[in-house]
């Protein structure tokens, strides 16, 4: 059996329920894997339901305040994210009639996605053989193949999607592309992965050669250094801390200039 057949089988038996996986509709997918990118399913969960609730359709976001949109994009950080996806929903409804590219290529054009939201639309919703390279990816592909290439390098970058692109089930791309994330967030995890009880442990090479814990490999680039700021805190006479809000920023969200 090959690696997509066993872990699509594992996926059927094996799914969450996600509110999102019982639709096609590319605005709920892009909404989740835009959240997703931001935090855990489970914290995330709560996002995406206050966000379909608040806005069920890419047309709803369009109309809306951007503060509101910050207001509940609030606890994610990031508001970049937040202010992305507000502006490409109004991109959307000016320009596209309010209907998504149905392509990976189309999808890239959109301000706020990359390879990585771009590949998990078009495959999710429109079945385009395009891989989904995500932390999770990089961990059960660097186990299973024994790939010591550190998953933050542009080499590593570049070699696991070419594997993930190989691997996948052409003709279920968006089913192989959640499987795979779903494999390594639920059952091949960072610790206490379940190797003992896994689909793939007669061949993973991480499992029959000691290094579980060592896969995947990533290199510490950024140097930790102390660093040390003062800060002037305006307290009312009632000691409550006084606090202005810039005009292009929101509660919460503290800009600070080095100069
Ligand atoms: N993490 C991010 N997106 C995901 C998805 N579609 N399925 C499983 N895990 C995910």
């Amino acid at each position: 059996m090959s690696f997509s057949s066993k872990l699509i089988d594992w996926y059927q038996s094996n799914k969450r329920d996600l509110p999102w996986r019982a639709r096609k509709d590319p605005y709920a997918i892009w909404l989740s894997e835009i959240i997703l990118q931001q935090t855990r399913i489970e914290q995330g969960l709560k996002y995406y339901e206050a966000f379909i609730e608040t806005y069920p359709t890419v047309f709803d976001l369009a109309k809306a305040e951007e503060e509101n949109v910050l207001k509940l994009w609030q606890g994610l950080g990031y508001y970049s994210r937040a202010r992305n996806l507000h502006h490409t929903a109004q991109h959307i409804v000016n320009n596209h009639k309010g209907i998504f590219p149905n392509t990976h290529s189309g999808l890239l054009n959109l301000k706020g996605v990359g390879d990585y939201t771009a590949s998990a639309i078009s495959s999710i919703c429109f079945e385009e053989p395009q891989a989904v390279v995500d932390g999770n990816v990089y961990r059960v592909l660097a186990r299973v193949f024994g790939i010591k290439t550190p998953i933050n390098s542009s080499a590593g970058a570049k070699e696991f999607k070419k594997l993930a692109q190989k691997l996948i089930d052409e003709k279920h791309p968006g089913e192989f592309n959640q499987a795979l994330m779903e494999f390594g967030s639920t059952h091949c995890k960072p610790q206490n992965p379940f190797c003992e009880d896994c689909i793939f442990n007669s061949a993973c090479v991480a499992f029959n050669n000691g290094l579980v814990h060592t896969l995947p490999v990533k290199t510490s680039k950024t140097k930790v250094r102390n660093r040390y700021f003062n800060y002037l805190v305006l307290l009312s006479e009632d000691e409550k801390t006084i606090l202005k809000k810039e005009p292009e920023m929101v509660s919460g969200e503290i800009s600070i200039n080095f100069r």
